[in-house]
């Protein structure tokens, strides 16, 4: 039997919703659910393998954008609800449909593909690689836990009426102001914020803090364990800012009544929760988790976007199995890269790598160093490995904060 790719038609993609749910065991939408997730599918972009007239497997993604170091903002594929029928897995469905949306990707003019894996042994194979990672935090709930120095600004609860357009306006304006960060669709606001939670339906608490520059941060948050009164777990499900605003905003939750702890998943590793309270052991890492895994799909325009540290001329070798254009030697000096020459040609390499193992360093989530004394990278002069990890140097840690 062939199983061959298809670029979805807008009637199909229902059954692709469908099939997606029941790949990660969750039941059909209803008519209402289905009128609004409908919205999160983007014209074009959703691809199916069908077996006789059954769908039995879909990938999609969305047109998004990434902020890189320096500051520069890339077209990004956001990849999505990726699903394979449980009788129908284990024979390249999932490779075929990577190679289809690779190759739409890149004729899209989009030179880079993020996506959230559910697994870690995924997507390695096509490319991708963990480029931001978070943590899982725990802290009580008591705002007197805060050292007097910390920042404290005015933070104001939203009504639920307003929480939507007013976030969506801060998020927009401060998102890609750090490596990782990216834009969100309106369907990503309109479907429960990104299916972490539905605004109009739950009891949340929406956040907002404004600093001198007017609103600068948000949080979302709500009780996650419903029952009873009071002993409960407050969930924080988005929380975006700098520094000063993130504090207020973590020193407003932890003071909320009828609260016992509040938690917060795939936040910031630069976070600086210890710094912040007098008591450092209040707060406590509960998991460490893969956030953003990225594919660069046009390595030469990647690689030129970003920023680099002052450094010697470093020539480093990507080796690209499934985008062969990708291939080649690159010349990374003088805050630029470009390509020098094909691999095995004259030009010699100082360090090799493929280009997944590229994607960890690219936002600065890992130093070529450690990528070297790992076996991610090869490092044929073990000296060009330092001014590796000054060109790569970034200022801050890269993350995302938004679920897709
Ligand atoms: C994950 C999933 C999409 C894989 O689809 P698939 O069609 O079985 O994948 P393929 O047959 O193309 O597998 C390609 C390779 O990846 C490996 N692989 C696939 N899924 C894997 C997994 N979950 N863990 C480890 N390896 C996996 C396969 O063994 C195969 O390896 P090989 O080339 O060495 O033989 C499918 O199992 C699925 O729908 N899972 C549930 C939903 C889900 O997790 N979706 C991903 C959301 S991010």
């Amino acid at each position: 039997m062939t199983l061959a790719v298809h670029r979805l038609e807008a009637d199909e993609l229902r059954a692709a919703h469908t099939l997606f749910a029941a790949a990660i065991h969750r039941p059909p939408a209803n008519d209402a659910g289905w009128a609004a997730s409908a919205r999160l599918y983007s014209p074009g972009r959703t691809f199916g393998v069908h077996a006789g007239d059954m769908l039995v497997a879909t990938a999609t993604s969305f047109p998004s954008d990434l902020a890189v170091p320096g500051g520069a903002v890339l077209p990004m594929a956001a990849v999505t609800r990726v699903g394979v029928r449980a009788d129908h897995t284990r024979r390249g469905l999932l490779t075929a449909m990577m190679r289809a949306q690779l190759d739409d990707t890149a004729a899209r003019g989009e030179p880079v593909a993020t996506l959230r894996a559910s697994e870690a042994r995924i997507y390695g194979r096509f490319g991708y690689g963990v480029a931001t990672r978070g943590r899982s935090v725990r802290v009580r709930a008591d705002a007197t836990l805060f050292r007097p120095e910390a920042p404290r600004g005015a933070v104001r609860l939203l009504e639920r009426g307003e929480i939507v357009p007013v976030l969506r306006e801060i998020h927009a304006r401060i998102a890609l102001r750090r490596p990782g960060g990216i834009t969100r669709t309106e369907g990503w606001w309109a479907v429960g914020t990104g299916r972490r939670v539905d605004v109009e339906r739950e009891h949340v608490l929406a956040a907002v803090h404004t600093g001198q520059q007017g609103d600068d941060g948000f949080a979302i948050a709500y009780l996650a364990d419903a029952n009873g009164v009071s002993g409960r777990s407050l969930d924080v499900v988005d929380l975006h800012g700098d520094v000063g605003a993130t504090a207020s905003l973590w020193r407003f939750l932890m003071g909320v009544d009828l609260v016992e702890s509040v938690q917060a998943h795939l936040r910031p590793l630069d976070e600086p929760m210890e710094l912040l309270l007098a008591d450092p052991r209040a707060s406590v890492v509960t998991g460490n988790e893969d956030e953003t895994w990225l594919r660069l799909v046009d390595v030469p325009v990647a690689l030129a976007a970003r920023s680099y540290g002052a450094a010697e001329p470093v020539l480093l070798a990507v080796h690209d199995g499934l985008l062969e254009a990708n291939s080649g030697v690159y010349r990374i000096a003088d805050g630029s890269a470009e390509r020098v020459g094909p691999l095995g040609g004259q030009v010699r390499p100082e360090l090799e790598c493929t280009v997944d193992a590229l994607a960890m360093a690219y936002l600065g989530d890992r130093r070529p160093s450690e990528l070297v004394a790992t076996g991610w990278w090869s490092a044929p002069d073990p000296e060009a490995v330092s001014r590796a990890d000054a060109a790569f140097a970034t200022a801050g840690t890269p993350w995302c904060g938004t679920y897709f």
